[in-house]
């Protein structure tokens, strides 16, 4: 169990990217839609999904165990581990590229000053939630949990507006406005945090406060000048290994027969992102009037489809960790993704899960797709 939070919660950065946008309305756009799109930078806040290299850095501060700096964490495409919890590139890292800027720097492995993110910088911290680190420490449900990160959303905010004044002096509205700000994905550490000690019914009310924190957080962003957003909702994790191996269900009516998902989490994931859907409904409706775009990004239904339709893609093993030990699902709380007695598959691009809760970066290419084309509609 010790062991298994923080690699779950690893598993589970969350990064928040405000995309700021310019409309180019006479750019010699080839585009459609007529309506184009140019960013000189992006900011990013979250968990492991979306995690460049921080938490390296944040869990050496605590003494905390983590893998991602051993082979073969970054050999599909780094060829080295970069922080990442990935074989390779994560959503953010193909959408930063797809968009003709460098790869966003994580935050806590860079000096600190504005000169280095001018580009942008990348807040988001494997292991990270969206409510603070106390309500976790709390001890009582439904926080219930020891894990001491203190990386949340709202420090993340806290290190966003520390580097502004070298960022962008008194001219912030107007850099931030072809910035793309990425919010999340957040929740996943959450919820897993919570049913470290508490069951799904007992979690349930915990997703409106997620959802606020995130709205919240939102609002700051656009007060600082924020015009493109994209919120990322979460992935079905009722469906990754170690979720199914921890969590496994006597009953067979835990189960969804038509995926294998365990059933009452997934719906804690649909709650958390219909939730979410509608919070940034209500935030688009209120910031009609100032240019700025608040996009949803699905994060829950290309997983599915990868789960459900593997071929498709170029899967097989879809529940099998690509990087991990021996067990179930190539699952081991004890033997750990990069451990000599580790597993790791032959071809990474042919799996959905990399380590645990994480995906491959052939898993992440098909979901920066699918984004891309969201942040891009007009
Ligand atoms: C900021 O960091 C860069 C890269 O390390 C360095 O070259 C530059 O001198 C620093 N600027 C300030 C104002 O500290
Ligand atoms: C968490 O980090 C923030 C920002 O760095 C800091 O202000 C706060 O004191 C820290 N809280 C704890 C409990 O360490
Ligand atoms: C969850 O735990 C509470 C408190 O122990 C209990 O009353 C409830 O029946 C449990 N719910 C489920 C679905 O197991």
């Amino acid at each position: 169990m010790a062991r298994f939070l923080p690699c779950a919660a690893v598993s589970l950065l969350l990064v928040v990217v405000l995309l700021s946008a310019t409309p180019d309305a006479d750019a010699a756009s080839s585009s459609s839609t007529g309506r184009r799109y140019r960013y000189g930078s992006i900011f990013s806040f979250g968990d492991s999904y979306a995690d460049t290299g921080n938490n390296p850095v944040a869990f050496r501060r605590l003494s905390l165990f983590d893998p991602v700096m051993r082979p073969p964490y970054g050999a599909t495409f780094f060829r080295r581990p970069t922080g990442r919890d990935s074989d390779g590139r994560l959503a953010i890292d193909f959408i930063a590229e797809s968009l003709g800027l460098p790869l966003v720097p994580p935050f806590l492995a860079r000096e600190r000053n504005g000169s280095t993110f001018r580009r942008g910088a990348n807040f988001a911290v494997g292991g990270a939630t969206a409510i603070d680190a106390a309500f976790f420490h709390s001890g009582d449900p439904p926080g219930g949990s020891t894990f001491p990160l203190n990386t949340s959303l709202g420090v993340q905010l806290q290190w966003f507006e520390s580097i502004k004044p070298s960022l962008c002096g008194k001219g912030c509205k107007d850099f931030f406005r072809t910035s793309l700000f990425f919010v999340g994905a957040f929740g996943v550490n959450d919820y897993l945090l919570s049913l470290s000690t508490n069951n799904v019914s007992q979690v349930r009310p915990l997703v409106p406060d997620v959802i606020t924190t995130i709205s919240t957080a939102i609002e700051r962003l656009i007060v600082h000048g924020a015009s493109t957003l994209v919120v990322p909702g979460i992935i079905p994790f009722g469906c990754a290994p170690p979720v199914l191996v921890k969590f496994a269900d006597r009953d067979p009516a835990g189960y969804d027969p038509r995926t294998g998902c365990l059933k009452g989490i997934n719906e804690l994931v649909t709650r958390h992102n219909t939730l979410l859907q509608e919070a940034v409904h209500e935030l688009q409706a209120k910031h009609t009037a100032g240019d700025v775009k608040i996009v949803y990004t699905d994060f829950f239904g290309p997983v599915m489809e990868m789960l459900t339709s593997p071929a498709k893609f170029g899967f097989e093993d879809v529940f099998t960790l690509c990087c991990g030990g021996p067990g179930k699902y190539n699952y081991n709380p004890k033997i750990f993704c990069g451990d000599a007695a580790g597993i790791m598959c032959k071809d990474p691009s042919t799996r959905v899960f990399w380590d645990g809760v994480h995906l491959t970066e052939a898993a992440y290419r098909h979901i920066a797709a699918g984004w891309l084309s969201s942040i891009q509609s007009p």
